[in-house]
């Protein structure tokens, strides 16, 4: 069934040569996001492991993550929470640098979010090299929350994010569809 699902998903994916940039192959999911059964399965799917690890709420991260958060936030009956790039929150924020290839980025969170007792689960669409993961993880910590785990679309096994993100996730499942 898993298997169905992965094959369902995989086929609503686009591969888009040399965008945004010579060299790279760009994993559209607007297909996916326009077939009302293949996100609905994926909805479905992401729910269902919030619940399975015990999350009181799900956060997403900018900008597709907010796309499949929402959804899978309704479906299990938790809040939502947006992580966003910096600057884009209005209220009082956490924020979290990491470092890119070339230079660096920062994501906020509202500070009021996300308190002592919460179990967040991560949701975005695709793990690369794992530094917008990992640094989620550290500011859902830095908030006094707890991690129940990260849950993407797709994992880009051959950047590292994995092995990247194991030594924060200090035991949280990591899953991708
Ligand atoms: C992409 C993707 C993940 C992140 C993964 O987002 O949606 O959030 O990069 O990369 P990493 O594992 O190397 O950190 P992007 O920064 O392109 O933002 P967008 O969704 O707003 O376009």
């Amino acid at each position: 069934e898993l298997a169905e699902l992965s094959a369902l998903l995989h086929s609503r994916i686009r591969d888009v040569p040399d965008y945004p940039e010579p060299g790279v192959m760009f994993k559209d999911i607007t297909p996916l996001l326009a077939d009302p059964s293949a996100f609905t399965a994926l909805t479905d799917a992401l729910a269902e492991f919030c619940v399975a690890n015990g999350a009181t709420k799900v956060v997403g991260l900018e900008a597709r993550g907010f796309i499949l958060g929402a959804p899978v936030a309704v479906r299990a009956g938790l809040g939502f929470i947006p992580v966003r790039k910096a600057g884009k929150l209005p209220g009082a924020t956490l924020s979290q640098s990491y470092d890119l290839e070339y230079g660096s980025a920062e994501i906020e969170v509202h500070a009021e979010d996300l308190v002592a007792g919460d179990r967040v689960m991560v949701i975005d669409d695709v793990l690369a090299t794992g530094g917008t993961a990992e640094a989620s993880v550290r500011l859902i910590r830095r908030a006094g929350a707890e991690v129940a785990g990260i849950a993407v679309l797709m994992e880009l096994g051959f950047l590292g994010g994995r092995e990247r993100l194991l030594p924060a996730l200090d035991g949280a499942p990591l899953d991708a569809l």
